[in-house]
């Protein structure tokens, strides 16, 4: 989940490694070799307890145990790790797996939206006639992020780490963007990671933030048997874009509802972590209770960070006691947020409001999973106006959180605003994408004006916010709680197993 942040669409993916195009036969053997050296490296210069030996032993408990053994056997065997091996079970266990590979050990949307699924099957399928299994595979993985998961969740991930799969009876998900499917455009475990036909089915589960999908990644989405994505918009996304129509398949994202529950959190002292960058904080903050807008986003022009400061700083002044405070992480960028909002309201001609601008806090450090719903627990409203979303987990999030939500009314969460359980802000209109890797594609413009309505109205109505709030959590619970969603996933699974069996 990231859910420190939200989707994370083809732009975030590793830079693609110049000396790559290693066959997709030689790379597992290149990819234990690499992890093979390191370990081999780190021991013998024995290494001080850096994070760059902690993350090498993250991968060892990860990967293997006791590592340098099976990482050789993995090396001089690469199938077996590729859970090919067959171990007989005198248990009758089920003998068809699903092996979801995604990069779970990243952060980062589809980090946090692979979890969401895990967890679900795990603790809600009932009597699946198969077993889990998981690999890493998307991304790079990212230590903060794995120290920052709670304990059950971690275990989790090293038992299901842990299954043996048979190549033959096994559903592959890869859950990721299409330029990391086989063979990949960057380094990282293929996924599938041998080819298409060794496997019962393979299925690309995935997504996009414009109004297209690329042709590479139509291509990439027609080698798959079963193409998942989250939403309508989505499923009419792909298929006009060329993706095979009886692909695509709409399943939903979980929501961890039990876990974003505001019934069972205190909120964060925000004004311990966040730092001011616009006006200022006043003395008697302790009398009057700021009304706090929360935004959580990776800093990047799609999310529209720009639309949100000039709606709130145009909207509002000291006067009104808001507060606007963005959690935020760097996105091809040094972290100097408070620089760049400066600069941008300098540039934008904003002028300041004779009683001061309303203040604005930026929280850019790392705040772990499990602190997560105490940010939200901590707001009043959330509001994300973004130029285009794949799913939008911290709104999912907040809903979850009973938090009044103000959002663009495009793209991914379409399937879930509604006006009776959150703010949908509508579009001006569509523009085309000028540069980065969405160029020529379009995406919507969130409209400056009426955010600063309804801004503005969130802050004078607060009774009906709460009410939205209420029914937004109980849209959440209905539509996408765990056990519901496992039940989709549990469906189409059997589904696909029946017809390949036939
Ligand atoms: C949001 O968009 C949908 C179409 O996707 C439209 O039917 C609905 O009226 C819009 N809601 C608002 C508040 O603009």
């Amino acid at each position: 989940m990231d859910s420190n942040e939200t989707q994370r669409p083809i732009e975030n993916q590793p830079q693609p490694n110049p000396t790559l195009p290693f066959t997709s036969k030689l790379k597992p053997y290149a990819f234990y070799l690499s992890s093979i050296l390191i370990l081999i490296l780190a021991i013998s210069f024995s290494l001080t307890k850096t994070n760059y030996l902690k993350t090498q032993q993250l991968k060892y408990t990860f990967s293997s145990q006791p590592a340098i053994f099976q990482v050789l056997f993995g090396f001089l065997q690469p199938k077996q790790k590729t859970k090919q091996t067959q171990v007989p079970n005198p248990i009758s266990k089920p003998p068809y797996c699903v092996l979801w590979m995604a990069p779970f050990l990243s952060g980062g949307g589809y980090s946090s939206e692979s979890w969401s699924y895990i967890l679900a099957l795990h603790e809600h399928s009932k009597t699946p006639n198969f077993r889990m299994a998981i690999e890493q595979h998307g991304d790079l993985e990212s230590l903060e992020f794995w120290e920052g998961l709670p304990k059950y969740m971690k275990n989790l991930a090293v038992e299901l780490y842990h299954t043996q799969c048979s190549m033959k009876e096994t559903i592959v998900i890869c859950h990721s963007e299409p330029g990391a499917w086989n063979p990949p455009l960057f380094e990282t475990l293929p996924c599938p990671p041998t080819a298409y036909q060794n496997f019962k089915s393979v299925i690309g589960r995935t997504m996009f933030e414009t109004d297209r999908v690329n042709p590479e990644h139509v291509k990439r989405c027609n080698q798959m048997d079963y193409v998942w994505v989250p939403t309508e918009f989505h499923v009419s996304t792909f298929i006009q874009s060329g993706v095979d129509k009886s692909k695509v398949v709409k399943i939903v994202q979980p929501i961890d509802v039990k876990f974003f529950d505001p019934l069972e959190y205190e909120p964060l002292n925000l004004a311990s972590i966040g730092k001011l960058v616009m006006g200022k904080t006043t003395q008697n903050s302790k009398v009057m209770k700021k009304f706090v807008f929360m935004s959580i986003f990776k800093w990047e022009y799609r999310k529209g960070w720009d639309v949100l400061l000039k709606s709130y700083l145009e909207e509002f002044s000291e006067a009104d006691g808001v507060a606007l405070y963005l959690l935020t992480n760097p996105y091809h960028s040094d972290r100097d947020f408070g620089n760049k909002i400066v600069e941008f309201v300098e540039k934008s001609g904003m002028q300041k409001p004779v009683t001061g601008w309303a203040p604005v806090y930026v929280i850019d450090t790392h705040i772990a999973q499990i602190d997560l719903p105490r940010v939200y627990k901590a707001a009043d409203a959330f509001v994300l106006p973004s130029r285009g979303e794949g799913w939008g987990r911290p709104l999912v999030e907040a809903m979850a959180m009973s938090l009044p939500v103000i959002a663009t009314n495009w793209s991914g969460p379409t399937e879930y605003l509604t006006e009776e359980n959150s703010y949908p802000l509508p579009v001006d209109r569509m523009s085309d994408i000028m540069e980065g890797p969405f160029r020529g594609h379009r995406w919507a413009e969130p409209s400056v004006s009426k955010l600063r309505v309804l801004m503005r109205h969130v802050l004078n109505n607060v009774e009906e916010a709460k009410v939205k709030g209420e029914k937004a959590r109980e849209d959440m619970i209905t539509r996408f709680s765990p056990e519901i969603v496992a039940d989709i996933v549990t469906k189409h699974v059997q589904n696909i197993l029946q017809k390949v069996d036939k």
